[in-house]
């Protein structure tokens, strides 16, 4: 374009209205240039230099740090016909360079308000890079711990994900996409990526569209409705016969007649050539006119779009339309990243923005909330500061790598906290520290038990910490066995036998099958992968600097046989007792190791005076519920009070109690707080035998406690016409 109409360009106008600039901007496109914005690659590479001088490309991932972004930016800005700016893509999960705890840490704080300014932080840190948009949150719910991604979520629950899944979006995109602090969110893996069979990853999911509705759509229905996020991801499985990424139903039909969506969707990584392996498609050319005649209107790394859409329209197999309205979207985008005004960053502004001191706080802050005290027999923990001799132990106590959690961009390990160097920051001068590796997270040698034992037997108490490598979560991170990896139990084992007090630290990206540690370890508890911050978060609580308050967002089962184990489960038409026709196992008890909902603090809180509010209502109605809870204990701590409904007779069945509400108090001691929670006609809804939403007339039991099994208090109103 010359520098004259250039200047004249309406889409070129910060001025005019987006709609305006869109639409200015793609009557000038050829059909190659639209094609190329709904292309994208991961990594620059001299072959993709000329792809972007051509205007033949829309977006990269993996294009790291500001000088790189600026230059590949300018290619597409200065170089090309139209000068579209690229949009950066970047898997931003939990922290760009000042790594959080991992996501299922981050639903273990039970608090959104937390969880949205760390992605915040996220986006910022991204952005003053050239980052513009993270692939994130992931808003899969996890029913199986075998499956690796679990990490990567909120856990099992569709209320607690949906609250999870809002924080992060509001929290990446902000007020304003434009704003250069805030990158644009992509929820996924659209949708039910989390159902795979056997918790194997990328395998088959085969649900009824019950499950579908209730379980799995709705935290990308608050990220997308309620949050705005604006683009998301399909996935990679199959779903009841017919691949996400082709999938019309849920592409289309849902997102965008249902939910109104107006931002673009992107393939997860070469999931449209999949649709050959998954045998919907013959040839990459017929992968390309299923996904995006289903909706998919970018393609991540496939290249599937760019070397068949043009021929495709050409050849009238798919219209001009079609790809036009994909274009608009993704334009409208940009637009409203401000991309076209601002394509680049100023490489300063990122040292001022990464790792401030800010920043790292709210790091601390979050690993801290998300730890669970799983148990704590007799009060061992607090530990006191002035103990004379602490022996820290175990493969992870001073790992610098596996508390970066899997995805962790620019996370450095140089920069991670371990416990080690959490412990000795903590205690008094005069305390004697000794470390012992014991053993490594595998493997089969017990050679380090002996120094273990030994510096255990020297001390007034032990910690040690075990767990997962980091590459044992995440993507392609499926397990069979939830055991603790290696010879670690053992290990623990082996410094149990020494008869001085125990602490077990995990470290782990799922729930492990503890239940030797569960039954004989006096005090557990649950860290996950908590980000560079994580050893003073747990020396923190370790010493009672910090009361935790974390609880726990996925049930843990006793074994993997267990599996799959969740507390919103259905009552079966024999529910688990002690008769021997029951539902059940004949080798366990039914129960999980640590209910969904579970975790313990260093004081008490009394729950009393439940009132609901009123005890009828209409289908159309809301029931207020209240509750007292007081600080009994010594010290201020926090609870997470969670609220659980029961629909008792449906006209399909209904689960054993669902999570509708919950808040995380802080309270001092002696101090009491009135917790109020609404339920709408929405919360007691559910899909009827003819797939529609639906409140039936009938009695709900409300259940008000601390865990989904530790219930405080139980009351019930109706619903009637
Ligand atoms: C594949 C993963 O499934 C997805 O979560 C991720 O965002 C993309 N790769 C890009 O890295």
């Amino acid at each position: 374009m010359e520098q004259s109409e250039r200047e004249r360009a309406i889409y070129l106008d910060p001025e005019q209205p987006i709609d305006k600039r869109v639409e200015d901007l793609l009557g000038r496109m050829t059909l190659e240039e639209k094609v190329g914005q709904m292309c994208q690659y991961s990594g620059f590479s001299e072959e993709r230099e000329v792809l972007v001088k051509e205007g033949r490309v829309g977006s990269f991932l993996n294009v790291l740090g500001a000088e790189d972004t600026n230059k590949v930016q300018r290619m597409a800005v200065e170089h090309s016909r139209l000068g579209i700016p690229l949009i950066f893509g970047l898997d931003v999960i939990h922290g760009y360079s000042t790594i959080f705890p991992i996501p299922l840490g981050l639903a273990s704080c039970w608090d959104p308000d937390t969880v949205r300014k760390g992605a915040s932080i996220a986006a910022a840190e991204a952005a003053s890079e050239g980052i513009h948009w993270t692939f994130a949150p992931m808003v899969d719910i996890a029913r199986d711990p075998r499956w690796g991604r679990i990490a990567e979520g909120a856990g099992e629950d569709p209320y607690l994900g949906s609250a999870m899944a809002r924080a992060l979006v509001e929290g990446f995109q902000g007020q304003d996409l434009a704003d250069p602090d805030t990158i644009v969110a992509c929820p996924k893996h659209y949708v039910a990526y989390g159902g795979a069979e056997g918790g194997r990853d990328y395998n088959t999911v085969d649900i009824s569209e019950g499950v579908l509705r209730e379980i799995y759509l709705p935290p990308f229905k608050a990220a997308i409705v309620d949050a705005r996020a604006g683009t998301i991801m399909s996935a990679f499985n199959d779903l009841s016969g017919v691949p996400a990424s082709a999938n019309r139903y849920i592409l289309t039909f849902i997102l965008r007649k249902e939910w109104g969506f107006d931002g673009f969707v992107v393939s997860d990584w070469n999931a449209i050539r999949e649709l050959l392996s998954h045998g919907i498609a013959a040839t990459p050319t017929e992968a390309a006119k299923e996904a995006v005649n289903a909706g998919v209107d970018m393609d991540m790394e496939g290249d599937v779009y760019q070397k068949n859409l043009v021929r495709l329209v050409r050849e009238g197999e798919v219209s001009e339309g079609t790809i036009d309205e994909a274009v608009r979207r993704i334009l409208r985008i940009k637009f409203m990243l401000g991309l076209f005004d601002r394509p680049y960053v100023d490489p300063e502004r990122a040292s001022q923005v990464i790792q401030s001191r800010e920043n790292l706080e709210a790091a601390l802050e979050l690993a801290r909330r998300s730890i669970v005290l799983l148990k704590n027999e007799e009060d061992l923990l607090p530990l006191k500061k002035e103990i004379e001799s602490i022996a820290v132990i175990g493969p992870l106590a001073d790992d610098r790598d596996a508390p970066l959690g899997s995805w962790s961009c620019q996370g450095n390990p140089k920069d991670v906290v371990t416990v080690l160097d959490g412990v000795k920051s903590r205690v008094s001068p005069e305390t004697t520290v000794r470390y012992a590796k014991g053993c490594e997270i595998e493997g089969a040698s017990t050679e380090g038990f002996e120094n273990a034992v030994r510096i255990a037997k020297e001390s007034d108490v032990a910690i040690v910490v075990v767990g997962e490598t980091r590459e044992m979560s995440g993507e392609a991170a499926s397990r069979s066995s939830l055991d603790l990896p290696g010879v670690q139990e053992e290990l623990v084992k082996a410094i149990y036998e020494t008869g001085v007090p125990l602490v077990e630290v995990l470290l782990n990206g799922r729930p492990l099958s503890i239940s030797w540690s569960a039954e004989h370890v006096p005090a557990i508890l649950e860290a996950w992968f908590p980000g560079i911050q994580g050893g003073y978060a747990l020396a923190d609580v370790i010493f009672g600097n910090y009361n935790p308050g974390g609880k726990l967002p996925v049930t843990f089962p006793r074994t993997v046989g267990q599996v799959p184990i969740y507390y919103n489960h259905k009552n079966t038409g024999r529910p688990p007792s002690s008769d021997r026709w029951s539902s059940k196992y004949l080798d366990i008890p039914s129960t999980p190791l640590f209910p969904f909902g579970h975790g313990l603090g260093y004081t008490e809180f009394e729950y009393s005076n439940l009132q609901i509010n009123p005890k009828r209502i209409k289908p159309s109605g809301k029931a207020k519920i209240s509750v007292e809870v007081e600080n009994t204990g010594d010290c201020r701590g926090d609870e997470v009070v969670q609220l659980y409904l029961r629909d008792v007779v449906a006209s399909v069945t209904r689960p054993v109690k669902e999570l509708k509400g919950f808040e995380r108090i802080t309270l001092a001691p002696g101090e009491k707080k009135t917790i109020v929670f609404t339920l709408t006609p929405e919360q007691l809804s559910f899909i009827n035998r003819d797939l529609k939403r639906v409140v039936e007339p009938g009695i709900f039991e409300v259940m008000v406690g601390k865990s989904s099994e530790d219930i405080q208090l139980a009351g019930s109103f109706e619903v009637k016409e």
